[in-house]
């Protein structure tokens, strides 16, 4: 394909249309989870993932990180999905006055109070792909300290989903939302994110649309050995990685939990650590000096590690 044609459909990496957005999450929250088996998911979650139960009843369970942050929502559902994104906004924003610049956007919301533990109110719509968002500005710890069991993740990092079309949800995320583009792969696979982090949401092209994968943050190697330790242990496969990406530079390993989803784990995940410098933090391991938002190309671009196996690949089908 020659240069003309490939700029052609380059899609826009630098675009400054967010910064006009009124509606500004900084921070992804938690997500939720339907699951045909609460219990069995409960198990994997503080056994494998090492969260802790915050609360529990009969049809739902939230499940917060050792250090009392609420990542997982679990809900008794036909079948295995994601169903929720919550996003922290500024701590002075006025719920009423977020409404209203949704719906100019035609976007309708709802205002949800106690709907989840630490969060006193929400404010709740959904995205183009029928992804229900809730916004909260007030929330507080579930404990803290807790003794885990399994992996004990420092938080969830991003949500990946597959889309029918990745460019019209970014353009929504972009322009109602305030996320900025942080790195394309061709014209099919997008990396979003709303703070410093690299992506805390990405939209790849699929035939369906459905989560891709989740990733939540360890802290370093070591952690992840222990992570990989305990796998081998469980007898739960890596199906891939350990690997460090091209995109977001992140090392990271992927495996399949109780319902068949692909949850990745990660560390040194690239930080944009202020948007008018327009670089992420210089890391050695960068393809770029400096490392800005680009556009890369479909294959090559892992820095270390190997292929995916057949077992990760069958997430887009
Ligand atoms: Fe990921």
């Amino acid at each position: 394909m020659n240069d003309v044609a490939t700029a052609a459909r380059m899609p826009e990496v630098r675009s400054d249309t967010w910064k006009q957005a009124k509606v500004r999450p900084r921070r992804l929250g938690h997500a939720t989870f339907e699951t045909p088996d609460l219990d069995k998911a409960v198990d994997y979650y503080t056994q494998v993932v090492g969260l802790v139960v915050a609360s529990r009843d009969k049809d739902r369970a939230f499940l917060a990180s050792r250090i009392g942050q609420l990542i997982v929502q679990l809900e008794r559902g036909d079948a295995p999905a994601c169903a929720k994104l919550s996003f922290e906004v500024a701590p002075d924003s006025d719920f009423n006055e977020l409404a209203r610049h949704l719906s100019a956007e035609g976007v309708q919301s709802e205002q949800r109070s106690d709907s989840v533990p630490g969060i006193a109110k929400v404010l709740a719509f959904k995205d183009p792909k029928g992804t229900t968002i809730e916004l909260f500005s007030q929330w507080s710890y579930l404990g803290k300290h807790h003794q885990v069991l399994g992996v004990g993740p420092l938080k969830l990092g991003h949500v990946a989903f597959l889309v029918h079309d990745p460019q019209k949800i970014a353009d929504f995320y972009g322009r109602v939302l305030g996320f900025r583009v942080s790195d394309w792969i061709e014209d099919y696979f997008v990396f979003m994110r709303c703070g410093p982090d690299h992506h805390s949401v990405n939209f790849l092209q699929g035939k369906s649309q459905k989560l891709h994968h989740f990733a939540m943050e360890l802290k370093d190697m070591a952690h992840m050995q222990a992570s990989c330790e305990l796998f081998a242990n469980r007898k739960i496969p890596i199906i891939w990685g350990p690997l460090r990406h091209g995109p977001g530079h992140n090392v990271a390993t992927y495996h399949r939990n109780q319902d068949d989803q692909v949850l990745e784990l990660f560390f040194e995940l690239d930080l944009m650590k202020d948007e008018d410098l327009g670089y992420f933090e210089p890391r050695p391991w960068h393809h770029d000096t400096p490392q800005r938002p680009k556009v890369w190309p479909r294959n090559g671009t892992t820095v270390w590690g190997p292929p995916p196996l057949p077992d990760f690949l069958r997430a887009r089908d």
